[in-house]
């Protein structure tokens, strides 16, 4: 695991983006999955900022999404969808096609999780993985006792997901299942970023750094990943 420690939040996502464009600028048409959640939101402002200045060219780079609460769609604030277009997709020139994302009001959630499996796999699986880390060490919604065999799939939600989930809407919502890329997914991408900052996720990152792997905090599990990437603020990193 590559340790990458910042002064702080704003570093922190300045060093994820020159990775992320530095990865992009050697394979244009890399296949990127980036978290929702409130940990990338200085990425993404990054990455816009140098798409405008010309220092990275996404038009021949696929997207994909991480995840989706089960019930919420592009028009509900705080859901995946509507974090990921209003803060980057469509703040960047890039085209609709290029983009594969959860639809968490699908009738058939089986079929939506084989739709994204295909655009993923017919596009040669993800090359660069961004995630963020939940206070359970979740990634993506692969909880707690996850299983390893997964690809995208329906997870019933972890109570501290559900606890945690008032911050991103503007009313409690009675969040009860999500819809996620699975481990299988995550291991088979080339090139995995992790980000946490802040004091809150001190312990969490504690755990996945310092103590064994274990399904129980499944961000640990990523401990072995040849090119894993661990971007950290100094509080987030303040218990290592
Ligand atoms: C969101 C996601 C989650 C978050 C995690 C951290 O798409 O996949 O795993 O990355 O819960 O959330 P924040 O960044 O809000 O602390």
């Amino acid at each position: 695991m590559n340790l990458i420690i910042k002064d702080n939040y704003d570093e922190m996502s300045k060093a994820t983006g020159d990775f992320v464009i530095d990865y992009i600028n050697k394979k244009a048409d890399t296949l990127l999955c980036i978290a929702g959640g409130e940990t990338p939101y200085g990425l993404f402002k990054y990455l816009i900022e140098a798409s405008k200045n010309g220092k990275v060219d996404f038009s021949k780079c696929k997207f994909v999404g991480l995840d989706e609460w089960v019930g919420l769609g592009r028009e509900t604030r705080g859901s995946c969808q509507e974090t990921l277009y209003n803060n980057f997709f469509d703040l960047l020139p890039i085209k609709e096609e290029q983009i594969c994302f959860f639809n968490g009001l699908a009738e058939n959630l089986e079929s939506e999780c084989k739709r994204v499996d295909k655009f993923i796999s017919d596009n040669g699986n993800i090359d660069l993985m961004v995630l963020g880390i939940g206070m359970n060490g979740h990634i993506g919604f692969n909880e707690p006792n996850v299983p390893l065999d997964t690809y995208c799939h329906v997870v019933d939600l972890d109570p501290i997901t559900k606890d945690v989930s008032v911050k991103y809407f503007d009313e409690a919502l009675d969040v009860k299942q999500g819809i996620s890329l699975g481990m299988k997914t995550i291991n088979e991408s080339d090139t995995i970023l992790l980000m946490a900052n802040e004091e809150r996720k001190a312990e969490i990152v504690r755990k996945t750094v310092n103590e064994e792997k274990t399904p129980l905090v499944p961000s640990s599990l990523l401990k072995d990943f040849p090119k894993l990437y661990f971007f950290l603020d100094k509080a987030a990193a303040s218990k290592l």
